[in-house]
Parts: C-alpha cells; structure tokens; sequence
C-alpha cells in the first residue's frame, strides 16, 4: 500500500470511528440496545485498526503521523479505556453507557479535526485544545442527559480550557514572521547592451478568443491564447517589452524555468512592481540555456494563466531541423484548447514534439504509433534516452517533456488524457491502458556531483486553517504555515541545498522552484537511477516524499511554490531567499 493510499485510509477509518462512537452514543440515550452496541462494536474495532494504519504512517516518516501518534492515539486509548469496559458490563440500562460512547466519539473527532485543521507538525497548543473540546463536549452532554458526573471531571475540564486559551494560540501563530521582501534591481541593460538581440512586445488586454469554434472571453498576450511563441537561439539577448492595456489584477512574465537574474524573474511584490493598466515594462536576459521553456503573468496568476496570459520560449541550440512543434496544453473556460494542426511531415523526417502543460494540473501524453525517445525534461537534456514504445508519459503542472521520433511512413496519433490531439491517419486509439514513464529510471546514470550540503530544508505540504487573516481560509500550507508567514529558506551564494519535499495531503502538489533547477536524488527513499534530472517542474503525490538539491549560484529573492496555482493563492508559497 502506497502512503498516499494509507493517509487515506486512516482518514477514513477515523471518520468511521467518530461517527460510530458518536451514533452508539445517540442510540444508548434513545435506550436503542442492539443498535448501541453494534455501533459502538463498530467503533471498538475502527479505533482499533487505527494502530496498524498509524504506525505503518509512522514508519513511512514521521511527518505522515506525528499528531496522529501525540494527539489522536492517547485520545484514542482513552476513549477505549474509557468506553471498552462499561460496554462489556453492558448494564440492564444500556442508557447508562451513553456519555462514555459520547466522550470516546468525541475524543476520535477532536483528533480527526486536529488532523484536518492542523496538521503538520503538531503542537501542544493543538493537543490542549483538543481535550478542552472533548471535557467540554462531555460535560455538556452529560448535563444533557441528566448523568452524574464526578467532581473531577469538571475540574479537569476547567484547568485543560484554561491551558488551551493560553497555549492554544500556537494554532494561529506561525513559527516566525517572513521578513520583508527586499526590492533591488540590477540594470542588465547596461550588462548586456550590445549583443544579438531578439525584441518582442507582449500587449496583455482582454479580448475575445475562438477557442475551437466558441468564442470565450479570455486575457489575452497580443489578442491571442496562447500568446505569440518566443523564440531564441542560445546566445542572443532577448528584450520583451511587456505593456498592460486593460488587465485591472496587473501583469508580468514570469520565464517558467528559465533561470533568468533575479530582477527579470517576473513576481510582482518580489522582484518587481506588478504592470497596471497603461504601464509597461521591459524584460532582458541573455538566452544561455537552450529546450523548451514558457512566459506567464505572475500577477494573479492563477486566475492570470487560466484566463489565458502565456505563451511558449524556446531557446535552440541552432536552426531547427525537421520538424519541431511545440504544443502547450491549455484549458480555456473549462474546455481543452485545440493545438495547432501539423501538416503531413515525410517518412524518415527528424520529429521534435515539445509538449507543455500550462494548466495546473497533471496531463498524460501518449504517442502512439511509433517508438520514440524523451530527449528532455524541462529544458535539460536527458543522459542516453532510450526508445519508448506505447509507454505514456505524465507532465506536471508547468513541466515540458521533449520528444523525438523518425517520421514513420504509417500514421502517427498524439492523445492528451486519452483525446487526440494530432493524428496523421488512424492508429490505435488504447491508450489508456499503457504503463507510464517514470522519468526517475529513464536513461543512464551518472553520479551525483555533491555529496555533502550546506543547507537542507524540509517542506512539508498540507492544509491546515489559516486564521491570521481577516478572514478565515482553509489554506495549503508548508510546515503548518500558509503565505507570507512562511519562514524563507535563508541561502548564501555558493551553497549546495537540499530540499525534502513531502506531501501529507491527499492532492497532487507540482512544486516550482523560480530561478534555479534541482537536481532530483531520491523518491520515497529510493535514490534516482536513470539519467540526472534536472527539473523545475515535479509532481509531489498524495504520501510521496522527494530529496532535491541544487547549487545556490543565481543570487536574488525567489519564489518557490505549488504550481497548482490556486494552491500557491491558498497560501502554499514560500520563497528562497540569499544572504
Ligand atoms: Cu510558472 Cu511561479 O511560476
Ligand atoms: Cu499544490
């Protein structure tokens, strides 16, 4: 079982035990016998089976269980210890075992709510707060139901309420306050004045669109989505002047994994002043690394890029030769873009499909009627790619993979989640069905170029309630926090870092670090064996847990991110900052 299905597991047999304990509680006060017990049997056994889930979480990694073994266990043993030996005596009035089965149903919630609002890592403030709710709940249900309770209990419930006002503010305050974010700019004009430059101008406005015979209002770079496609051979300068007509939320581009200097990188309230309506803003950095790369606003950027504001970057090491398409895949107003149509290319033709998800979540591609290699990932060539047949491939969010493939003389079909998107005549459409490419066993291998780090960091991705603001929010959170109260990560330049990401959530997070690639180690324990990956793009799974590292050699202030971009709005954004 992986952990991301154990985490789902043991949440469901929490829901189960809380609802059990809770129903056998209101069946015993409405003298309901057999309805009682059977539920409360339920509960029993749920409770139970928490301690093989918990611990089998618990030897997967500590940031998976750590307040399920510190808060719900005890809590649990307790409801147990509590409710187990009066239902064994299971007195003539089953009504009598009314407010133990309502305190153990309490306690297996407030444990369940710890998990659900709080999460990672677990606090003392949390744990208090829990117990003041299940003596408090307990009380009052005894009252209810006209029990007795012994002086004690009430005793007890008023120093654990008091305890968990004072403490119990550990809920709301985060480890350390982010600091300010600094604004410098460089002037890399004046640095790179008189090389060969390739001048673009990016107008974002809103516009109509036809999306594939609809037309939808969109946000649009030049009154088209995807914007125009930049390209660039390795050593020009590219110059953008980007001009806001009408978008009111402000733009700016972002180069998405392309490791520009810091004051080009394109985040608004980081690295620049969002672009207002009238304003513009000009963009220079030279072209140094060639592959396949895209531009997006960062300035609200999830409803930003949803609505259409990007456009691919590619960077060739020369001229291009055969045929070599990019195809960015997009959902505009709920439906999937159409991608523009290839024309009949010639048997024995070179093929480059440069495939781009610019949506927020996972797309699986899958090439059909012909063997083919991935020549790159984000950007990076990959080490002896070896040929692929009826293999699909899954590119997160923000990712790009390279594929290449000789012109056959037989038809050949791209499907997206199954659809076609090209097809140069009918192939078999079973797409569905094939296994998928894991990038971390693909290629050959080469050893990793460090082996020691200077810095290590751990992010540990949730939800968790987030009540700093004015307002509420269920937000996503790293390490309990949500945006900006998440501490920076603190580099100097020069410094090897590695990242362990882990995801405790039960949705896909594809992380995305600006300004840098990291170079992958490991997944779930088990060190990467193809070919290095260098990627700014990766999908972190439901229980997954991936070790990064990277060189800290592009000085600047850098977001870091859940590129599902609604998620990095709710809160899961922090940023990489040097000394
Ligand atoms: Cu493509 Cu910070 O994003
Ligand atoms: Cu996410």
């Amino acid at each position: 079982m992986t952990t991301g299905s154990l985490l789902a597991a043991d949440l469901v047999i929490a829901v189960l035990a809380s609802a059990a304990w809770l129903g056998g509680g209101a069946a015993s006060a409405a003298r309901r016998r057999p309805l009682a017990l059977g539920l409360a049997a339920v509960a029993l056994l749920a409770t139970l089976a928490r301690v093989i889930t918990i611990t089998a979480l618990a030897r997967a990694g500590w940031w998976f269980a750590a307040e399920k073994v510190l808060i719900a266990a005890p809590l649990s043993l307790a409801a147990v210890g509590i409710a187990g030996p009066r239902l064994l005596r299971a007195p003539g009035d089953i009504r009598a075992v009314a407010v133990p089965l309502f305190f153990a149903g309490y306690a297996t919630s407030s444990a369940l709510l710890v998990t659900i609002l709080h999460g990672y890592p677990a606090s003392a403030g949390a744990g208090l707060l829990a117990v003041a709710g299940v003596v408090a709940a307990t009380v009052i249900s005894g009252r209810a139901l006209g029990a007795h309770l012994p002086r004690t209990v009430s005793r007890v419930a008023l120093v654990v309420a008091v305890a968990a006002l004072l403490t119990g503010t550990g809920l709301t305050v985060a480890p350390g306050a982010a600091p300010a974010v600094p604004h410098d700019h460089g002037s890399p004009a004046a640095r790179i004045a008189d090389e060969p430059t390739r001048r673009f101008t990016l107008t974002a406005g809103t516009a109509t669109v036809d999306a594939g015979g609809r037309n939808v209002a969109a946000w649009a770079f030049n009154g088209q989505v995807p914007g125009p496609e930049l390209t660039a051979t390795v050593g020009d300068v590219v110059e953008v002047t980007l001009r806001n007509r009408d978008i009111g939320r402000g733009v700016t581009v972002h180069w998405h994994g392309y490791d520009v200097p810091n004051d080009q990188d394109g985040v608004p309230g980081v690295t620049q002043a969002a672009v207002r309506p009238g304003q513009e803003f000009v963009y220079r950095f030279r072209a140094d690394q060639a592959g396949t790369y895209w531009y997006h606003t960062h300035s609200a950027s999830d409803v930003g890029v949803r609505m259409g504001l990007y456009g691919v970057l590619v960077v060739r090491p020369g001229p291009a030769t055969g045929l070599d398409v990019t195809v960015p895949v997009h959902t505009l107003a709920g439906r999937p873009l159409p991608v523009p149509k290839v024309e009949q290319v010639e048997a024995g033709l070179p093929v480059r499909l440069r495939l781009i998800n610019t949506d927020s979540t996972t797309h699986r591609y899958a090439v059909a009627g012909t063997a083919f290699r991935v020549a790159a990932i984000d950007g990076v060539d990959l080490r002896g790619p070896t040929p692929l047949v009826d293999t699909a491939v899954l590119i997160p969010a923000g990712g790009r993979y390279d594929l290449v493939f000789d012109a056959p003389a037989t038809p050949v079909a791209l499907f997206v989640d199954g659809r076609a998107v090209y097809s140069t005549g009918p192939v078999s459409t079973a797409t569905g069905a094939w296994p998928v490419l894991d990038p971390l066993g693909y290629g050959a291998t080469a050893p990793v170029p460090w082996s020691r780090f200077d810095k290590t960091f751990t992010l540990v991705l949730d939800r968790g309630l987030d009540l700093r603001r004015l307002l509420p929010r269920y937000a996503h959170t790293v390490n309990g926090a949500a945006d900006p109260d998440i501490p920076p990560q603190v580099v100097r330049r020069g410094d090897v870092v590695r990242f362990t990401i882990v995801n405790r959530s039960q949705i896909v997070h594809p992380w995305h670090l600006h300004g840098h690639h990291v170079l992958v180690l490991a997944r779930d324990g088990e060190p990467a064996t193809g070919s290095p990956l260098w990627l700014d793009s990766f999908d972190v799974r439901p229980g997954e847990v991936w070790e990064v590292a990277f060189r800290a050699d592009n000085p600047g202030m850098w977001a870091n991110h859940c590129h599902n971009l609604a998620h990095a709005d709710a809160g899961m954004t922090l940023h990489l900052m040097y000394s």
